[in-house]
């Protein structure tokens, strides 16, 4: 049975890409999840696998050497899919410091422990065990309005923010780590997320949350600026397929194909709440174009982000399958379907689900 250690397993990606694992392989393989539990994580996301007997439980800091290093030691990990980082942009901008902390030294961690339980006394590595590595295509900077204009493998890495920043320094110890001691390790790069569970401080919950609350959408600058949004679903079936198919030393770039201004975005969710709110719902009315706020821009703020994910549906054979129109559908719905979820985040009591649930574990 293969054994995963995946890190941030609580978080938004990486619960989604647990779910995703039971549900391809079920009994088949056995996932440890190692999460500190930051205001990101939430094991609510979770709550449905958490009695599986294959699957495991880990609160632990990614900065602390002694506690993974015991998890390689008391397990005989076969992959490591690394998602733990602090993800957020504007959090960045405020407080830095921990950007650094969790994703730079952290991956420094998890790269050492994994090394050390997987290097043979030769310096070669014991066979068929893999290091994936989650990153970002911000690490490329940001491209000009030019529809023709994408990042490939070979853009040179430019980030700006620094969220961007510590992604791309934690993607460069990781490729410091294959070109040095041939340590196998692949690198993903992908746009950005959608789906259920992502915490609503990122565009698409918090334009939802603030939505059926009645409150203002915030438009940061003139709301031109394009991201490449993926199904998170996609992503994880493309993390799985990199895992297993990818050349170690290689980056490949996950895309959704689909880029958007942040103001088409905003108005297609204001047009699929308007569609699927029963009319008897007291909060239709609310949910209106008067809402949209244009409000200060962001620091730095990155124009444009667009992917071209050629490489991995050359080598590999991954391709974005959900249409933008369907997925933010399904999303809209599963937020609506799960008002608790958004109410136990927004209401901070997701943090005492870990208390409750894992007192006497
Ligand atoms: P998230 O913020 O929702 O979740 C991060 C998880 O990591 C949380 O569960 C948190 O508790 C955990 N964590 C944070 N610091 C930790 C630490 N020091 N030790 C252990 N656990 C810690 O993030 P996400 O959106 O799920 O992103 C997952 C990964 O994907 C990140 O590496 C991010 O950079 C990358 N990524 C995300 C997007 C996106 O659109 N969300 C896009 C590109 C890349
Ligand atoms: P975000 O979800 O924070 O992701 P990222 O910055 O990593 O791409 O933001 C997506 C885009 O939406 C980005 O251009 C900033 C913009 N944005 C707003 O206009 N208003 C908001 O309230 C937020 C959170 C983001």
């Amino acid at each position: 049975m293969r054994t995963y250690l995946v890190t941030g397993g609580a978080g938004f990606i990486g619960s989604n890409y647990i779910h995703y694992m039971f549900e391809k392989y079920g009994d088949a393989i056995r996932i440890i999840n190692v999460d500190k539990l930051t205001y990101a994580g939430n094991l609510e996301n979770l709550k449905d696998i958490e009695d599986k007997p294959n699957y495991t439980f880990v609160k632990a800091d990614i900065c602390d050497k002694e506690a993974i290093a015991k998890i390689f030691e008391e397990n005989d990990i076969d992959r490591v899919v690394h998602f733990a980082a602090e993800s957020h942009v504007d959090r960045s901008i405020k407080n830095p410091e921990v950007f650094v902390q969790t994703n730079v030294l952290g991956t420094a961690v998890m790269l050492n422990c994994a090394k050390a339980a997987w290097e043979q006394e030769d310096g070669t590595f014991k066979d068929d065990k893999r290091f994936l590595h989650v990153s970002t295509d911000e690490v490329y900077g940001s491209l000009p309005d030019d529809p023709n204009a994408y990042f490939y493998e070979t853009t040179p890495i430019d980030p700006h923010s620094p969220y961007s920043s510590s992604k791309a320094s934690s993607d460069l110890l990781v490729k410091a780590y294959v070109d040095t001691y041939h340590f196998p390790a692949i690198i993903t790069n992908c746009s950005n997320n959608y789906g259920p569970y992502q915490f609503p401080e990122k565009l698409i919950p918090l334009i939802i949350n603030n939505a059926l609350a009645g409150k203002n959408l915030p438009v940061y600058g003139d709301g031109k600026n394009v991201r490449d949004w993926l199904y998170v679903m996609d992503h994880a079936k493309g993390i799985d397929m990199a895992t297993e198919g990818g050349r170690f030393g290689e980056r490949y770039n996950i895309g959704g194909h689909n880029e958007k201004q942040n103001i088409e975005i905003i108005n297609i969710i204001i047009e699929t709440l308007q569609e699927l709110l029963p009319d008897s719902d007291p909060r239709k009315a609310n949910v209106t174009k008067d809402l949209i706020t244009y409000v200060t821009d962001r620091k730095g703020h990155d124009r444009r982000y667009a992917i071209a994910p050629d490489k991995i549906k050359e080598e590999i054979g991954w391709y974005p399958e959900t249409m933008f129109k369907d997925g933010i559908r399904l999303t809209i719905k599963w937020y609506l379907e799960n008002e608790d979820w958004m109410k136990n985040v927004t209401s901070g009591d997701y943090q005492k689900y870990y208390e409750g649930m894992y007192a006497n574990r």
